[in-house]
């Protein structure tokens, strides 16, 4: 079972290592989300200095044609954020579209990277294959994990915690930095190499047994009322040969069973595995004792996460305060890329 998220005081030592990442504006999080990024955000959050980000400019990338739903979707983002426990005075919380220097830094870089670097990112020509309902041969398609590195580089992150589909993108920020270096050099390098930080995740499969995704619409939400949790664990599917009642399991094959490894105590656990591998209790009394693991788990969160709901004000004044913590550390970024770049508004020695 994974630990409840702790808050221990803030310790802000100027010391602490930078770790930057983000999430696209998808819609409120699911389970698999959760513990495919936010539940690892919520340690580190104590351990480095963060900045995290809601890329709505990424998002545009893939879903330009109808915006209608991106200011809620950002808003539901940063719900679920703060009802999980991402603190605000720990970390820094910010939209990416409120933080311009991203653009012009994507600029910049969309100057110096050869286009075959673009083009060979694993994610383009599969994202263009299984998005086949949008038109994805544009240019800011390409350019996403261009952006993604913008992001990255302008914090001058040391670490991007991410899960491995997101590794290349790292290894391209990792490479852009290096080229601009090339041409731009100084001492110490404007643009330090980032490091992955890979985030360990658990197998967390959703309602069909399938990898949780919300395009497989298997998913459980971080904000499913506790009916709702309940319904979508009795359809789930499990030991497929287990058929009867009479029939012993292997909980070790049953998506059931990986959903009490994350959220179910060692003695429920115990409990299921004897149960099922003795037929000594059905699969619903089985996905029962998961749903309670799971109902426990979310429930504070979503206690959090209804009290700002109703104060949408509030999460956005969050953001807007982040977004100003951001462009400060972003701009100071930006002024040493200038110069490197010799584009400084300011004068030049030998003018003044
Ligand atoms: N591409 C990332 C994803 O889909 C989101 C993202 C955008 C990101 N910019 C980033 C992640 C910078 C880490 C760092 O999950
Ligand atoms: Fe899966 Fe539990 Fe049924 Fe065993 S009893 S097959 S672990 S749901």
């Amino acid at each position: 079972m994974i630990s409840s998220p702790t808050n221990p005081t803030a310790t802000s030592s100027p010391a602490r290592k930078r770790v930057l990442s983000g999430m696209r504006p998808t819609g409120k999080l699911h389970l698999g989300n959760y513990m495919g990024a936010l539940y690892n955000w919520l340690q580190l959050q104590h351990k480095y200095e963060c900045y995290f980000f809601i890329a709505d400019w990424h998002a545009l990338t893939t879903d330009y044609a109808d915006t209608s739903n991106l200011r809620q979707n950002t808003l539901d983002v940063a719900l679920d954020w703060l009802g999980a426990g991402l603190d605000p005075e720990t970390c820094v919380l910010f939209v990416q579209s409120h933080v311009p220097q991203h653009a012009e830094m994507h600029l910049l870089f969309s100057m110096i990277t050869p286009l075959g670097w673009l083009e060979r990112v694993p994610t383009y020509k599969e994202q263009q294959e299984n998005l086949t309902g949008k038109d994805l041969t544009t240019y800011g398609f390409l350019g996403y994990p261009l952006l993604q590195s913008a992001d990255i580089l302008i914090y001058q992150a040391d670490f991007v915690p991410v899960g491995q589909d997101q590794v290349a993108h790292v290894e391209l920020t990792r490479e852009v930095a290096r080229r601009f270096h090339q041409f731009y050099p100084a001492q110490p390098a404007v643009l330090p190499e980032p490091q992955v930080l890979l985030t360990p995740s658990p197998k967390l499969p959703g309602t069909d047994g399938r990898k949780m995704s919300k395009s497989y619409g298997n998913t459980i939400l971080l904000t499913d009322p506790e009916p709702i949790v309940r319904q979508k664990m009795k359809t789930m599917v499990t030991d497929p040969a287990r058929i009867r009642r009479t029939d012993v399991g292997n909980p070790d094959v049953c998506p059931v069973f990986d959903l009490h490894k994350v959220f179910s105590t060692a003695e429920t656990q115990q409990k299921s595995r004897e149960g099922c591998t003795t037929a000594g209790i059905g699969c619903i009394e089985c996905k029962g004792w998961a749903a309670d693991g799971i109902v426990r788990y979310i429930a504070p969160m979503q206690e959090r996460r209804a009290a700002l709901a109703a104060k949408p004000r509030q999460v956005w004044d969050v953001l807007h305060a982040g977004a100003e913590r951001a462009r400060k550390r972003a701009e100071a970024t930006m002024q040493q890329v200038r110069a490197a770049m010799h584009l400084s508004p300011t004068l030049s020695q030998k003018e003044s």
